[in-house]
């Protein structure tokens, strides 16, 4: 039987992965952040997952107008590096896990997650950042990688009730997977940052901290917080953090936080950084 040994949720902001491709990390503007990363990335190594199920979203770039899927289930053998503009992050391809992706599939849609599945994508800042942040600079990722990416850029995203129940579905499926591969999850995005209109720049690290306490606590009561909730105190780009209940969900009702770190500001952006494990 697989097997689900973690959890970490992680920002994925942009510049983080600019400061690494780029050596910047030592730099004073950088290094109180990076300062924080290690007792994070010891984790994941003494992990050591088989997968990670990153639970991610995508920018307008393999999704755009054109196709707005609410749950994309990366089913594919790898997935390419995208180009968001200043080409591609010099980061290793994302090799998949088809066949674990596939039971997800079966498992999920039998419960009645209706996903939509994905054969071809390239992957953007949303999922390669994160990777940087656990594993930093590696020739290959040390692990395969099934995407579960989430709109949570058009409305109507899903509610963050939705997204917490599909985390419980997800682990059913995982619990029930033949194998034996040891699985993390990753919840991305987030937390309070807004990069548009009369409030670009908000950042609530009060109401953040509060929505992680919850999230590790009381998990029950972080799915009922609704949409606006999120908008008004974390900002459009708040929105993001229903990413991290698809990952809690996934985990016991009873967890040990092992990890948390924060930093403000990064970019824009409150960085969150959180490792929990099951009791
Ligand atoms: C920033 C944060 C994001 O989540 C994102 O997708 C793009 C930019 C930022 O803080 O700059
Ligand atoms: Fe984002």
């Amino acid at each position: 039987m697989a097997e689900l040994v973690g959890a970490l949720g992680t920002s994925h902001i942009p510049a983080v992965g600019v400061a690494i491709d780029k050596g910047r990390t030592q730099e004073p503007y950088w290094k109180p952040y990076f300062d924080k990363l290690p007792p994070a990335r010891e984790w994941i190594a003494a992990v050591d997952p088989d997968v990670c199920i990153i639970v991610y979203n995508d920018h307008a770039t393999a999704f755009s107008l054109a196709l707005i899927p609410t749950f994309a289930l990366g089913v594919g053998e790898r997935f390419g590096i995208a180009d968001e503009g200043f080409g591609k992050r010099p980061v290793p391809e994302v090799e998949g896990h088809p066949d674990l992706a596939w039971h997800l599939a079966e498992s999920l849609i039998l419960d009645e997650f209706d996903l939509t599945l994905v054969n071809e994508m390239e992957v953007d800042h949303g999922l390669t950042v994160p990777l940087s942040v656990a594993y930093g600079q590696p020739d290959r990722w040390p692990c395969r990688v099934i995407p579960l990416a989430v709109n949570v850029v058009q409305y109507p995203p899903p509610t963050g009730n939705r997204c917490f129940r599909l985390g419980q579905a997800i682990r059913r499926a995982i619990d029930s997977y033949p194998g034996n591969e040891r699985v993390v999850i990753f919840g991305t995005g987030g937390l309070s940052h807004q990069l548009q209109a009369e409030r670009a720049g908000l950042i609530n690290a009060e109401w953040d901290a509060h929505f992680l306490d919850l999230l590790v606590t009381d998990p029950e009561a972080a799915a009922r917080i609704e949409h606006i909730e999120y908008l008004r105190e974390a900002g459009s780009e708040g929105i993001e953090m229903v990413m991290w209940l698809i990952m809690r969900g996934a985990m016991n009702p009873t967890v040990r936080e092992i990890y948390r770190a924060t930093h403000v500001p990064t970019s824009n952006t409150h960085n969150g950084l959180l490792v929990l494990e099951n009791t």
